[in-house]
């Protein structure tokens, strides 16, 4: 059989952007942004991206597309049996891990879209009863277990119908609405009395703010953002056809993933200081914040509508290509057919999310996990670890065991400016290597 590939070449774009943008840029990255002092963070963030982000993200695509497998089949074809294609087995864990948290969040999207269109929300006029509908929203156990459901399903409807009539046709659909949605979004909060307080906030650095710990929440966000570490970009890299260009795609990528994180907080920030809204409030700024916001609004209730469909359309697309890592490894590595891999696994990945569930109801204020929620524990564990070490081996496995020799070819043909290239060769044999070492270091150290 041979190998299936994306359409073209607007369509990968998209599909690997679908995958970076996701809950990371519009629910996270504000508020770490906020919690870190605000614009001070965005430019380490930035900084992060570009050093390191886009080294990586080549390196990914490159290995995707000289072995044209899945992560695992793509180390055993470079590296044989040896203990390197554990990188390979990590990358495909992390994605069964990240999705069934993921889930659960993706979910909260579609009970709000649920609630929006009901009407439900147009009552919770201030921060403090929005605060307490998303508690009591979180609380029911049922409701959590059918929504994380939901969204499974959603994703398992696209992916089993494989990368181009699946991933790559919704990408292509819903990719342009978001932009669409989060512009008229933009437009309202900057409008609003008090909303350009936010812009400053979100795009004047303070740096006194600017901790060791700010610096480190921005690398793991640049990665987590970015989708990589684990092999999301390997996969869709391996779909991607020999006449495209790698360089150029993957420029492409990172720079609409920072837009929307961009757009994503200054469509937030606008609104939360409009609503005189402290900006550090955490994980939930955008629960919180935005139904208080569109209750107080004139066609609130379209707004609240668009926005919890634009943040469920993001999640949706990253969803989709966090399966994807399963079910390639499943018909790559094991031969199943693309229904019965997308049937098991995302229904595994789906019991895995139960617990994370519920740790907001039942299993509420159970820290065994060090300390924390099986949710937050599985959350960092992915995010903060697996990653970040994932994206170093990536890193070392190219550069220093495989050999760029051998892959370079890999780049651009016809790139006129040759030190790209070089430029790229010597970013992921040292720089990034070296940077994530140094960020785990300091880590360590600093606790
Ligand atoms: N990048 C996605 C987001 O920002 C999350 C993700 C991480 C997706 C890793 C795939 C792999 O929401």
């Amino acid at each position: 059989m041979t190998r299936e590939h994306w359409g073209s070449k607007l369509g990968f774009v998209l599909a690997a952007a679908g995958s970076a943008i996701g809950l990371g840029n519009i629910w996270k990255f504000p508020y770490v942004a906020g919690a870190n002092g605000g614009a001070a963070f965005v430019l380490v963030y930035v900084l992060c991206v570009i050093v390191l982000g886009v080294p990586i993200m080549i390196a990914e695509l490159v290995i995707g597309r000289h072995t044209e497998s899945d992560p695992v089949g793509a180390f055993k074809l470079m590296f044989g049996r040896s203990g390197w294609v554990v990188i390979g087995y990590l990358g495909v864990v992390c994605g069964f891990l990240i999705l069934s948290f993921y889930s659960v969040v993706g979910g909260w999207t579609i009970g709000y879209i649920v609630k929006s269109v009901s009407g439900g929300m147009s009552s919770l006029t201030n921060v403090e009863t929005a605060k307490n509908a998303f508690a009591q929203f979180i609380h029911n156990p049922y409701e959590m277990i059918a929504y994380h459901f939901l969204f499974m399903a959603a994703c398992a409807f696209i992916v089993i119908r494989g990368v181009k009539n699946g991933i790559e046709w919704w990408s292509k659909v819903l990719m342009p609405l978001l932009f669409i949605l989060l512009l008229v979004l933009i437009v309202k909060g900057v409008s609003m009395k008090g909303g350009m307080a936010g812009v400053s906030f979100f795009l004047n650095p303070d740096f006194s703010k600017l901790t060791v710990d700010a610096v480190l929440s921005a690398l793991g966000q640049s990665f987590f953002s970015l989708s990589l570490g684990m092999g999301a970009m390997i996969t869709y890299g391996s779909y991607l056809s020999r006449k495209e260009r790698i360089l150029q795609s993957a420029m492409y990528i990172v720079l609409l993933d920072t837009l929307v994180a961009i757009l994503a907080g200054l469509a937030i920030f606008p609104a939360v200081f409009a609503m005189e809204m402290a900006p550090d409030k955490g994980p939930g700024l955008v629960f919180h914040v935005i139904p208080a916001v569109f209750a107080n609004m004139p066609y609130g209730q379209v707004f609240a509508v668009v926005f919890f469909g634009l943040l469920f359309i993001a999640a949706l697309t990253s969803g989709i290509s966090l399966l994807e890592v399963v079910v390639a490894w499943a018909g790559d590595e094991r031969g199943w057919s693309r229904t019965k891999a997308v049937l098991i696994l995302g229904g595994a990945i789906f019991a895995m999310g139960v617990p994370s569930a519920l740790s907001f109801n039942v299993l509420e204020g159970n820290t065994v996990f060090f300390g924390k929620t099986f949710f937050d524990f599985i959350d960092a564990l992915t995010s903060n670890y697996m990653l970040p070490i994932g994206g170093f081996f990536i890193a070392v496995a190219l550069g220093w065991k495989y050999g760029l020799d051998k892959t370079i070819h890999e780049l651009d043909p016809d790139t006129r400016i040759i030190s790209l290239k070089e430029l790229w060769a010597f970013t992921i044999k040292f720089v990034s290597p070296l940077l994530v070492a140094l960020v785990f270091i300091v880590n360590f150290l600093g606790r």
